[in-house]
């Protein structure tokens, strides 16, 4: 963190006139391209932002029920849907980031989606489309044991993985990026807690695994690019705990006092990889 400060600040190389890289990662002619239902014929009932807002809470528990492709197709929009490339060149997007960078590659573990094959894909945002990764067996497992075991990955319908491309931020603002692609992560993952609000489902985000063995499983080399942040995504059950009020009346338990029967009990994280 010290090293991010602004005093310790060099020259970037934008300032030095070094060109930037591009504003997605490319990918082989090779690979099977999957197109996604266009984000604006996407049918999503409308949700009150403050009732979104008040229901979202972490869910590790999902129903059975796949998610479409329609559904998936618009929580990659909402997370990291281009709504522009602008002469600079960069991309405007539905989540903010520092100085545009959206140094972000979305990795997605399918493990039931309509239409697609479970395994390991990747977001074109620009493009709006899926590119194949790998479709090797087992490989959910070993992101969940990436995770730390949690059972969330595996029972998830889909789990977004973010990478950061750290020179797309970097690029701009040297040693400070670090920071500001923590941020960043902050805004996409809010985005997919709310967005999956509209679609019955329920979002958990994972910020305990292990970096070198989750990068690994991902192909990347955890310097260029790393993942950053994860989050598990399904159905919510049928019989789910109804939401917790707003505002909560603190003063009305007293310290130390168990939340009394018929309270909900939470799943809450094990406190040894609580983050
Ligand atoms: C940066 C970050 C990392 C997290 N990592 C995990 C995780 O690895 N596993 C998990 O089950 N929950 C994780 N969570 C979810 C938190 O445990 C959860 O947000 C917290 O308990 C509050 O509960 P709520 O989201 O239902 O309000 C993470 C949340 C954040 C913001």
């Amino acid at each position: 963190m010290e090293k991010t400060q602004f005093r310790y600040l060099e020259e970037s190389d934008q300032r030095r006139g070094v060109p930037q890289p591009p504003l997605e990662l490319g990918y082989d002619d090779s690979v099977t391209v999957i197109d996604l239902p266009a984000p604006a014929d996407i049918e999503v009932g409308a949700i009150d932002l403050r009732k979104a807002i008040e229901n979202r809470r972490s869910v590790r528990d999902y129903s059975e029920q796949p998610l479409t492709l329609g559904e998936l197709s618009f929580l990659l929009w909402c997370t990291q849907g281009v709504k522009g490339v602008v002469a600079r060149p960069a991309t405007l997007r539905t989540v903010p980031s520092a100085g545009a960078r959206h140094a972000f590659e979305t990795y997605l573990l399918v493990n039931r989606v309509e239409g697609l094959r479970a395994g390991l894909y990747r977001f074109l945002a620009i493009e709006h489309k899926l590119v194949e990764v790998s479709l090797e067996s087992g490989l959910a497992d070993r992101v969940a044991e990436a995770c730390l075991g949690q059972r969330s990955v595996t029972t998830s319908a889909v789990a977004f993985i973010w990478a950061a491309v750290t020179y797309r931020m970097v690029w701009r603002y040297g040693q400070r990026g670090y920071r500001y692609l923590h941020l960043d992560a902050g805004h996409v993952c809010q985005n997919l807690y709310l967005a999956a609000e509209a679609i019955g489902s329920g979002v958990c985000a994972i910020g305990a695994f292990r970096d070198d063995q989750i990068n690994g499983l991902l192909g990347i080399d955890g310097k260029e690019q790393f993942v950053i942040y994860l989050a598990a995504v399904g159905k919510k059950k049928q019989l789910e705990a109804p939401p917790r009020k707003y505002p909560p009346s603190f003063s009305a338990i007293p310290q130390g006092a168990s939340p009394g029967p018929g309270t909900p009990s939470r799943n809450l994280f094990p406190s040894s990889v609580t983050a």
